[in-house]
């Protein structure tokens, strides 16, 4: 027994150091590397065994609560005591603070530093103050932000009560700031639910100088790389401004489970980190990335969720510096710190019923995903490379041949001349617009990778280093650094005005052909010389601003100055553009789909997957996948089917590959792989109806299209760590993808209800909450439908899924056990943004008792544009369902009947071509 323990605890030590060979991590700091890191954890521990805060507090004579553009204004004063601890104190640091409560559960908060307007050690093309802009750009630019109507209590003055509270009109939500020692506690419908600055980790690292430095420490805090930066790759950081990093913590009451802060390659319920490494947010490259672990990734979104029955909240950290995050679960409560390199501390807060709203809030204030053309969420073939026009064109046809549908067909890195973004390398891509116009025959599309480095000595790079468009060191030289083309230097996104010189770019580039689109690679930005192998923290940006301020939202810059650029270079004005980003921020979702980077061709990449992609879409960000199935290494067929029945829930679903990785394009599969990954890629077709809808539902309340179980049944308390599978969208289907080799069956965790296989239609009743063992064969991926749901498809192959556009439709109905069910079919013409006027058709179908009925919500002018039949409706025979011999259906005044076909197994009914169309209203009423 013992012997077997130690057996496999050797194994396990095996398999983690597999792990950590996959990723070169000694490139990255630790907390205890990283100056502000170990500093804040360090403040932390001392401040817990102190248990007081006696440096913050706020002066109760500049409180104002009226005439201001805030609910609640003050400064907080930091009094650093003199050196010997002598009677009068050394120095006060002012940090006005505002807080205000918003309408619909949110309260937002902002502590800032008045600062000098020069610096000491400085240069002066450097902005002094701190970065206060990440809002504006994580934020949509049409959201509500300003204050709600709120009440005061003033009573703390002449009484001397220690605090001040603000409600809102509703009282859903009141606010208690306390004065002496820094404090603020959120209420949610007259509960405390949220304290902030709870154990007084609220630490602002003030403007000192270098000789001022040791003197204007607090006894709690170390002086650890104040003014440089000991680590072996960052050495030349010439911190300018010094310790300037913000720190809090936050108490989620009665919480035990968070989520989000993406992006890392671990669980979705985030893990305690009392002993280990904080969880960073630190945008960086890293190719064969760890597996559960907490180090940073290509994209960074400082939203974290808590969750329980009846209650969930959301700390939307605004703040574009590496970050670190602290979690320490206890019995009854989660404490949360926050620490940032630098900029303010800027907060936002959710309240909620259930965390689908906490991510609807968000995304009300940092905007809804976006609504993509209906072809990008079909299938994406990629590699790098494919090498000519030749082998673009029979990678084309070659699926044709095999009968598998494809929509976009992807150009990596190779096809530029020398890795020279905005040229085509001459001889493989003599004609590129003849080989777009080929593509387009078949409603095809292309993507191009562009990437923000550009390589010296080309016209590109010499008109973004004439204009001053590219990214500056602290002498205001333009910064050379080395990425795929050698030494390049990095376009600065930040800058307006630099913005309009890649837009110029851009649109030269585009050629006005309306089915070319942009992969923006490597945006981190990715420098194989920098430091953690990106770019160093004392580069500069627009305004001044110091990459230390700004660097997780460097990627957002580009792409969305790539997405403005190519909105307004298509020749069609109201197309809407498709961009793949692989670095983001809170805010990407706006404007990019995203992929989780390079991953590798085994099972454990495979099977994190999901919970990444969850944790995207619980933040706002949905429209993400994995590379299909791993980009390095070559999978074996068992793997490679079993990440296509996974990926195919993917929003995202992209199959790609490392230059080194064999081809492995569909048709080139081996039968039975070949039918198999066939069936898989058809069956997303037929659903893209369904895909479509639940990205438009996403589009209007930025709710996910992965939902893990605890967002569609919150009152469930078992299920708030299940993160192995999920619900599409509102959709009812429920995906349990297989991730493990050899496995020929999978525990599924089924809510109680009535729930249908998908295939077979055969019904089963769930009495209460509980894990079914379920037969899942290679060529099997479990699919359920919940009852109570109504799925619409196109069931015809065609090759792409423009050529699907008037295809007749087919209902699916799945009862509940009250033999209920309802649906919903959103469409449009899937390519412009003639939606956003109305052009649009909006239908929801119920079904109760053998009745099913159609309402149109929403129909455009013309709505002949989506004149689609409807060529089946298939009624599953739940427990409740009928036995009927014919369906009566009407339309108006007509009404005409219709004969039943019941299947082999009887789980089902169909009613063949019963003559309806999408656009009318109609009902169907099953006869015995
Ligand atoms: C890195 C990306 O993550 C990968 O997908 C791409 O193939 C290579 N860059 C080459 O461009």
């Amino acid at each position: 027994m013992h012997l077997t323990n130690f057996a496999s605890r050797i194994l396990l030590v095996l398999v983690l150091i597999g792990q950590t060979l996959a990723f070169t991590d000694y490139l990255l700091k630790s907390c205890s590397q990283s100056g502000f890191c170990l500093r804040n954890r360090h403040y932390a521990r001392e401040m817990q065994k102190a248990r007081k805060q006696e440096a913050y507090s706020i002066d109760p004579t500049s409180i104002q609560t009226q005439d201001t553009d805030h609910s609640f204004q003050a400064n907080i004063l930091k009094r650093v005591p003199s050196q010997n601890g002598g009677e009068a104190s050394g120095k006060t640091i002012v940090l006005p603070l505002f807080v205000d409560i918003l309408d619909g559960g949110k309260v937002r908060f902002k502590i800032n530093e008045l600062r000098n307007s020069t610096l000491e050690r400085g240069v002066d093309v450097i902005n002094p103050k701190r970065y206060d802009e990440a809002y504006m750009w994580a934020f949509d630019k049409s959201a509500n932000v300003s204050p709600a109507d709120v009440d005061i209590s003033t009573s703390y003055w002449p009484s001397r009560r220690d605090d001040i509270e603000i409600k809102s009109k509703d009282s859903e939500v009141s606010v208690r700031v306390h004065l002496t020692k820094f404090r603020i506690e959120i209420f949610y419908r007259g509960k405390l639910v949220l304290v902030v600055n709870d154990r007084m980790l609220l630490n602002v690292e003030h403007q000192r100088s270098l000789q001022e430095n040791a003197s204007q420490k607090l006894p709690e805090e170390l002086t650890f790389n104040d003014f440089e930066d000991s680590f072996q790759y960052s050495k030349e950081d010439s911190l300018p401004f010094g310790p300037e990093s913000v720190a809090l913590d936050f108490t989620l009451i009665g919480i035990n489970d968070v989520y989000g802060i993406p992006e890392h390659a671990d669980s979705l319920r985030l893990k305690d980190t009392q002993n280990t490494e904080p969880y960073r947010l630190f945008n960086v490259d890293v190719f064969e990335y760890n597996l559960q672990a907490k180090t940073p990734m290509y994209g960074a979104i400082p939203l974290m969720i808590g969750a329980k029955p009846g209650f969930a909240a959301g700390v939307f950290w605004v703040n574009s510096a590496d970050t670190w995050v602290d979690i320490e679960y206890d019995e009854s409560e989660t404490k949360t710190h926050w620490i940032s390199e630098a900029g303010v501390i800027d907060v936002m807060i959710f309240l909620a019923d259930n965390p689908l709203e906490v991510t609807s809030a968000y995304t009300e204030v940092t905007g809804r995903p976006q609504l993509p053309m209906i072809s990008s969420i079909g299938y994406h073939q990629c590699r790098w490379n494919y090498n000519d026009e030749k082998d673009v064109l029979t990678v084309d046809s070659q699926m044709d041949k095999a009968g598998i549908p494809y929509d976009f067909i992807w150009l990596d890195l190779e096809y530029t001349d020398d890795k020279k973004f905005f040229t085509w390398k001459p001889d493989a891509f003599p004609n590129p617009e003849r080989m777009l116009r080929k593509l387009w025959k078949l409603g095809r599309n292309l993507v191009t990778l562009i990437d923000p480095h550009l390589k010296i000595n080309y016209n590109v790079s010499e008109l973004v280093e004439t204009s001053k468009s590219s990214v500056r060191n602290h002498d205001d030289s333009s910064y050379h650094g080395h990425c795929w083309p050698g030494e390049s230097i990095w376009i600065d996104t930040l800058s307006s005005s630099a913005r309009k010189v890649w837009r110029q770019l851009i649109d030269g580039f585009l050629m006005n052909y309306d089915n070319l689109h942009i992969w923006n690679d490597m945006n981190e930005p990715s420098i194989f010389s920098g430091p953690e192998t990106t770019a160093p923290k004392d580069l500069l940006h627009g305004g001044g601003f110091e990459e230390r301020s700004v660097h997780n939202l460097y990627g957002l810059t580009v792409h969305e100055a790539t997405y403005e650029a190519m909105k307004e270079s298509y020749s069609n004005k109201a197309k809407r553009p498709f961009l793949l980003t692989r670095s983001f921020f809170a805010g990407s979702q706006r404007t990019a789909a995203t992929w989780t980077g390079d991953n590798v061709a085994n099972w454990d990449y495979l099977h994190i997957s999901v919970p990444m992609c969850l944790t995207n879409n619980i933040v706002g960000y949905p429209f993400i996948g994995a590379d299909i199935a791993g980009f390095s290494g070559d999978p074996t067929p068992e793997l490679l089917i079993r990440w296509y029945q996974a990926g195919v829930w993917y929003p995202f679903f992209r199959g790609h590959a490392h230059i080194d990785a064999e081809r492995r394009e569909p048709y080139l599969l081996q039968e039975p792989v070949r039918s198999i990954v066939r069936d898989i890629i058809r069956l997303r077709y037929s659903l893209l109806p369904t895909f479509y809808t639940a990205f438009h539902v996403s589009s209007i309340n930025g709710t996910p299209i992965m939902n893990p179980l605890f967002y569609v049944h919150p009152e469930l308390e078992g299920v708030y760590d299940i993160d192995d599978q999920f619900y599409l969208g509102q959709t009812g289907l429920l995906v349990k993808p297989v991730t493990e080799e050899g496995a020929t069956e999978v525990s599924v965790f089924f809510p109680s209800g009535l729930f249908y296989e998908y295939e077979s239609m055969k019904s089963f009743s769930i009495d209460k909450p509980r894990r079914i063992t379920i037969d899942a064969p290679l060529e099997k991926l479990p699919l359920f439908i919940e009852g109570g749901t109504i799925i619409v498809r196109r069931d015809r192959y065609r090759r792409s899924s423009k050529l699907m556009a008037n295809d007749p439709i087919t209902l699916l109905v799945a009862p509940n056990k009250e033999g209920r069910a309802s649906g919903k079919l959103y469409t449009d013409d899937g390519e412009t943004f003639a939606f956003q006027t109305g052009e649009y058709i909006d239908i929801s179908f119920d079904y109760e008792q053998g009745v099913l009925t159609s309402r149109i919500n929403h129909k455009p002018s013309d709505g002949q544009l989506f004149a689609s039949k409807i060529e089946k409706i298939i009624i599953a025979k739940g427990d409740a369902a009928q036995s009927s011999s014919y369906a009566l259906l009407k339309k108006g005044s007509n009404e005409w009947m219709q004969s039943v076909e019941y299947s082999e197994e009887s789980n089902f009914i169909t009613i063949k071509n019963p003559h309806l169309n999408l656009q009318e209203m109609w009902s169907m009423i099953l006869h015995g």
